[in-house]
C-alpha cells in the first residue's frame, strides 16, 4: 500500500506527532510512505495565473514542485493532510498547495484514481476545537473526487511539542489508534461513495454540454476519459 503525507507545517511539533502515531499504527512495514513538508517541499504562491485550468497544469510556474506531490496522491491510496489550527484555519503553506490543486477539482479535470481512496485530515489547536481545519482539509478532498476522509482533531492544550501533558499523550495516541483502524477498514475495502458519483454526474452534465462547459481544456479531458460516454472513474 502507497501512502502520501502532506504536512502542512515544517517542523516536527504535536501535529506531526499525531500523524505519526496514527501511521504506526496504520502502515505495514513493506507500505510505501511519502512525505511532503511545506513549504519546503511546496511550490510558491499561486499567482492567479488561470494556466493550470487553461493551458495545463504543466505550464503552472510551480509545476516542478506541484507534479510530484500531485502524482504521489494519485498513485497512494491513502492520503493524509495535516495541519497546526493558525487561527482556526489550515496553515497558509498548506491553503497555498491546495490553490495549486484547483484544476484537478471534480469541476475540472478530476483523476480517476481519486474516487477510490481513503483521506485523512489532522489538526491540533490549543484551546478552540480545530473541527474546522479538519472539516476545511477535508472539504479540499472530497472535491477532488476522494469519497470518504475521516478527521483526527485535538485540543493539545499546548504550544508545542515540549509542554504537553503526558495525559494528552495519552489521549492523542488512544485516538490516533482507534482512527487508524477506521482508515485501515475502508482502504482495505475502496469504493466510491453515492454523493461522490452524484457530484461526478452533475459535472459530466455540464462537461456534455458544449453551451456550460466553458473550458476547452476540461471538456477535452473528460471526453478523453469517455467520462461522457460510459466510462466510470470508480469502475
Ligand atoms: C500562528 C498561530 C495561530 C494559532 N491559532 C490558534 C487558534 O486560532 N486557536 C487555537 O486554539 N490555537 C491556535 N494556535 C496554537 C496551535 O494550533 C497549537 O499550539 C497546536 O497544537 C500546535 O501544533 P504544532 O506543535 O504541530 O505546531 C496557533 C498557533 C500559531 C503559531
Amino acid at each position: 500500500m502507497k501512502i502520501t503525507v502532506i504536512h502542512g507545517q515544517g517542523h516536527k511539533g504535536i501535529t506531526y506527532k499525531m500523524t505519526k502515531t496514527v501511521l504506526d499504527f496504520l502502515a505495514e512495514d513493506d507500505d510505501e510512505i511519502n512525505e511532503f513538508f511545506l513549504p519546503k517541499d511546496g511550490p510558491g504562491f499561486c499567482v492567479g495565473c488561470n494556466t493550470c485550468f487553461m493551458k495545463g497544469e504543466e505550464f503552472c510556474p510551480g509545476a516542478d514542485k506541484v507534479q510530484p506531490i500531485i502524482k504521489s496522491m494519485e498513485e497512494s491510496e491513502i492520503i493524509i493532510l495535516d495541519s497546526p489550527n493558525y487561527v482556526m484555519e489550515m496553515s497558509g503553506n498548506m491553503k497555498n498547495l491546495m490553490d495549486h490543486f484547483a484544476y484537478r477539482w471534480i469541476t475540472h479535470r478530476p483523476h480517476a484514481n481519486m474516487f477510490k481512496k481513503v483521506g485523512l485530515t489532522i489538526s491540533s489547536s490549543a484551546g478552540a476545537p480545530p473541527s474546522n481545519t479538519v472539516k476545511s482539509m477535508a472539504k479540499q478532498l472530497k472535491w477532488m473526487g476522494v469519497p470518504k476522509v475521516y478527521k483526527f482533531p485535538l485540543i493539545s492544550n499546548a504550544l508545542n511539542i515540549s509542554t504537553i501533558s503526558s495525559k494528552k499523550e495519552v489521549e492523542l495516541k488512544r485516538k490516533a489508534e482507534k482512527i487508524a483502524s477506521k482508515v485501515k477498514r475502508r482502504a482495505q475495502n475502496p469504493h466510491a461513495s453515492l454523493k461522490g458519483k452524484i457530484m461526478f454526474y452533475m459535472f459530466r452534465k455540464m462537461q456534455s454540454s458544449p453551451d456550460a462547459a466553458w473550458n476547452p481544456k476540461d471538456r477535452d479531458w473528460w471526453i478523453e476519459q469517455g467520462w461522457i460516454e460510459n466510462v466510470r472513474p470508480w469502475k
